[in-house]
């Protein structure tokens, strides 16, 4: 049986007949409803077979830079599965291109950029004034995702944190280790700062340039983040990200952290809306140690959408289940959705949540 405060939430989320952008919203200022919107992270592009019909004729850089093919990318998964959610299809090294580091993906090696940044002066001359006119198909991009959309989905925006974009750009590319951005913050400490302080201006101005196009929540990706002892976390990259989500205005924001596990300690210290979670922790665990107005999103287990529909359908009852009394819960997987996904697994996570709202006598 439901408390009258619990009736009174469902209620709520019935009689206003939620849509899925308003469910989304909803979730991040940790309003109680009684399913929570679901989207997943990389849920458009390669694990979908008309992504991949696409990338026969087309290059990953093409799919991103022609704005009618990015947004028809966007909108491929939502005609399979029923996402409360569209992410805008582009790649987080959209703007070290903008500043001059062109990049291109190489099936089997990942990223591969045209030049590293080796030193002081290639630091001084990234130009950062060029962004927004360098990214205008992105803009195109986002409004022409919007009119198919009319404005029942949540669209998200994105940007890597200036720790992970740093690393990319440092390295040249995809890595194994990763050690060069760590090795600049340790030993030049200054030249560090110098390096992220143009690197969070261009990432204002670049998600600036979404939000005015017409995204309704931006996700900043710190997908590096688990490089980073913990003690040193704010300082390394999560003082950037806050310093980004105070120049931007009013938006949902989520902040996703890769490296849960050894961060916690560090996650309060994050000013965004919502907070992205991985699969390395139980995610009631991580929400009760958070403030009761920062929302959580994630965390099953990608890897399970290798296994059958059977076992996602049992993870994600699990979870939503777990969740079920903490409001302010956004559902997700702990990272990317895999390359090789199995579509009917996907098909199961979301039809799961979607059943929540039906009100699984099981559950309720
Ligand atoms: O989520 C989505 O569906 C939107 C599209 C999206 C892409 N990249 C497209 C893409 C998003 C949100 C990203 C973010 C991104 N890009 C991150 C942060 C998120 C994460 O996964 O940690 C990072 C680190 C990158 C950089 C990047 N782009 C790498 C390292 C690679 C190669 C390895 C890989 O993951 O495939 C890419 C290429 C890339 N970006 C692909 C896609 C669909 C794969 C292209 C293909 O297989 O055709």
């Amino acid at each position: 049986m439901f408390s009258v405060h619990e009736m009174k939430s469902v209620e709520e989320d019935f009689s206003r007949n939620l849509g899925s952008k308003h469910r989304f919203i909803a979730a991040s200022k940790c309003k109680k409803l009684r399913r929570p919107p679901v989207w997943l992270m990389r849920q458009a592009g390669r694990c979908l077979p008309e992504y991949r019909l696409l990338k026969k004729r087309y290059s990953f850089l093409d799919l991103v830079r022609i704005p009618e093919l990015a947004a028809a990318i966007t909108i491929q998964p939502l005609h399979r599965f029923d996402f409360d959610a569209a992410i805008i299809f582009s790649d987080i090294l959209v703007l070290a291109e903008a500043m001059g580091y062109m990049y291109r993906f190489a099936e089997g090696s990942g990223i591969l950029m045209d030049k590293r940044l080796e030193n002081l002066e290639q630091i001084k001359s990234l130009d950062v004034t060029l962004v927004n006119e360098r990214l205008a198909y992105v803009s195109e991009s986002i409004q022409l995702v919007n009119k198919y959309l009319k404005g029942e989905k949540a669209l998200i925006g994105f940007a890597g944190s200036p720790w992970t974009l740093a690393n990319f750009m440092l390295e040249g590319g995809s890595s194994s280790t990763f050690t060069r951005a760590w090795w600049l913050y340790q030993n030049e400490p200054l030249i560090y700062q110098r390096l992220i302080k143009k690197l969070v201006q261009a990432t204002v101005s670049f998600l600036k340039l979404q939000i005015y196009s017409g995204v309704d929540v931006i996700q900043i990706f710190d997908s590096l983040a688990e490089l980073i002892p913990a003690d040193k976390y704010m300082d390394v990259s999560g003082k950037w990200i806050n310093f980004i989500l105070r120049q931007i205005p009013q938006t949902t924001s989520i902040v996703y952290v890769k490296g849960t596990r050894y961060l916690l300690s560090s996650l309060s210290s994050l000013e965004s809306n919502v907070l992205g979670i991985d699969a390395s922790i139980q995610l009631r665990d991580v929400a009760e140690k958070l403030r009761k107005d920062v929302a959580v999103q994630g965390n099953l287990d990608p890897r399970l959408l290798l296994s059958s529909p059977m076992a996602v359908e049992i993870a994600t009852r699990r979870l939503i289940y777990s969740m079920q009394d903490r409001p302010g819960y956004i559902f997700n997987l702990g990272h990317g959705v895999p390359a090789n996904a199995k579509i009917d697994c996907i098909d199961a996570l979301v039809r799961t949540v979607m059943q929540f709202n039906d009100g699984d006598p099981d559950y309720s």
